[in-house]
């Protein structure tokens, strides 16, 4: 098969929704990261999406809808909840609620509830408005593997095997939205993202944290999963350890590797001259580039060594737990490899 990425045009579009209605799989930017888009409701689509990713089979989609979508045909909508979609959507703030079952049930794994996201990305908009369906998609990645923020990102993973990639650029947000789970009293973030804790219990009071407990099975599955991993090799150190980091990367120098750092800005700017992949000021430009760096690292590094951000709470949650997982690290421990 042959992929063809496009830019947004009425054709393009007419394309996209006729690839939709047979059962086809479409990629399409969003503010996040792009999505692996199918038809939510057509059973043997969902399954391409899983197939084609090599997604665990209980591991739940997320189901997209434009701005006008009714989504109370799809799902029952908690009082408080109204408050949160009027100041969050369109953006990158996934819901879980109570599903009514009008989708595929393979979209939710067999669970009982469904998330829906509602992505502000214009392209985004133009190609669910042109389908006007509710479609599942995840990231447009192979499963484990870094998130795509460019078409060529997920062309890289799929080329060949998917007929048809809507370019709408760069992903400016870079990390995935936050999975919000809003089926008890309070809600509560089931993964982290540009939506933060603080942002949510400013609105509706309170919002509390999910931390699976020993033994239990998530809620939100993809959590429990390696994720975001570089395919070079990769070592990562306590921010407290950027010695024993550099000693790391020129040990690998030594035997005529070619190691870069994945760090923040002030890390590049003591240390002039070292390779390094700049993370970044701020939060929301370290969100931004992770995953570009991601990428960008396993093209050229022989190792790739983070160093942990000194940065923590509001959006540096999200980036720590990708970036942390990215290297492999258990997020309670923060530990070196
Ligand atoms: O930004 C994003 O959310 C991107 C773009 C494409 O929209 N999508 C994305 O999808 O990141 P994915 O499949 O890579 O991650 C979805 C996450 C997984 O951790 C999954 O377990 C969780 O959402 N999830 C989906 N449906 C759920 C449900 N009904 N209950 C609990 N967790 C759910
Ligand atoms: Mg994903």
């Amino acid at each position: 098969m042959k992929t063809q990425i496009l830019s947004v045009t009425p054709q393009s579009l007419a394309y996209a929704k006729e690839l939709i209605a047979s059962g086809e799989v479409v990629a399409f930017h969003t503010e996040t990261v792009y999505g692996l888009g199918a038809d939510a409701r057509n059973d043997q689509a969902v399954k391409k999406i899983f197939t084609l990713k090599g997604r665990p089979a209980d591991n739940p989609l997320i189901a997209h809808v434009h701005t006008g979508y009714d989504i109370s045909s799809l799902v029952e909508t908690p009082p408080y909840t109204a408050r949160l979609r009027e100041k969050f959507l369109p953006g990158p703030l996934t819901m879980v609620y109570p599903s009514k079952r009008k989708v595929s049930s393979y979209v939710s794994c067999g669970l009982t509830t469904l998330s829906l996201r509602v992505p502000s990305s214009p392209t985004a908009q133009a190609f669910l408005k042109a389908v006007d369906i509710p479609i599942a998609a995840p990231s447009a990645n192979r499963s484990k593997h870094v998130s795509p923020v460019t078409a060529q990102h997920v062309a890289d993973d799929f080329d060949g095997d998917i007929p048809l990639i809507l370019d709408g650029g760069v992903c400016t947000g870079g990390i995935e939205s936050t999975v919000l789970d809003c089926t008890g009293k309070i809600p509560s973030i089931l993964r982290a993202g540009l939506v933060t804790k603080e942002m949510i219990a400013a609105e509706v009071g309170a919002c509390d944290v999910y931390v699976p407990q020993e033994g239990e099975k998530p809620k939100s599955p993809g959590m429990a999963y390696k994720h975001y991993a570089p395919s070079c090799r990769t070592a990562f150190f306590n921010k407290e350890e950027w010695e024993n980091a550099i000693k790391c990367y020129l040990t690998e120098q030594g035997k005529g590797g070619t190691p870069f750092f994945l760090c923040e800005h002030s890390f590049v700017e003591e240390h002039p001259g070292l390779y390094a992949l700049d993370l970044g000021e701020t939060p929301e430009e370290m969100a931004a580039r992770l995953y570009a760096h991601l990428r960008t690292g396993e093209r050229c590094a022989t190792l790739l060594i983070g160093i942990e951000p000194r940065q923590s709470g509001g959006v540096m949650d999200g980036v720590r737990n990708r970036m942390l997982r990215a290297f492999g690290q258990s997020e309670k421990r923060g530990a070196r490899s």
